[in-house]
């Protein structure tokens, strides 16, 4: 299976901003991380971060239509709440996508409960850190395989 992991806007500082929210790993070691447990099944995984929402568009649009990506994974940050173009383009392409949050969003500011993306997202895996990435990763796999 090939992965495509996009986090959008501010998930660069992740491991140096609101450490108590989103913990100590910077956004490199949570890669690492999730590359080994790619690579441990079998699978291929490669990055993208952006905090241009233009990019994650375009980023989006690349998976489809190069069309070597199985999956996307994506922490989509602030832009979840409000970006009516990645939602358009999520709904534009037809490679699944993988709503994720690090952090629980339903126990935080009222802003962060609603998703403009979840409606054309796939699946949605939130609260566990580097775990909700993996999570994603593991319950497509899944689905996918019959598990
Ligand atoms: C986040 C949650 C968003 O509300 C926030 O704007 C982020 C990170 C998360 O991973 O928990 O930047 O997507």
């Amino acid at each position: 299976m090939k992965i495509l992991v996009v986090n959008g806007v501010n998930l660069n500082l992740t491991g140096k901003r609101e450490t108590g929210v989103y913990g100590n790993l910077t956004l490199d070691e949570i890669n690492d991380k999730i590359m080994a447990y790619c690579v441990s099944n079998g699978d291929e995984v490669r990055f993208f971060q952006s905090n241009v929402e233009g990019e994650i568009v375009n980023a989006l649009h690349g998976a489809y239509l190069d069309g070597d990506v199985d999956v996307i994974v994506l922490n989509a940050g602030a832009f979840t709440h409000y970006s009516y173009a990645i939602r358009d383009a999520i709904a534009g392409i037809s490679v699944p996508v993988l709503e994720v949050h690090m952090s629980n969003v339903h126990a935080r500011e009222e802003f962060r409960k609603h998703s403009v993306l979840s409606p054309v997202c796939k699946g949605v895996t939130l609260g566990f850190g580097l775990g909700s990435y993996i999570g994603a990763i593991a319950g497509f796999k899944a689905q996918k395989e019959n598990v």
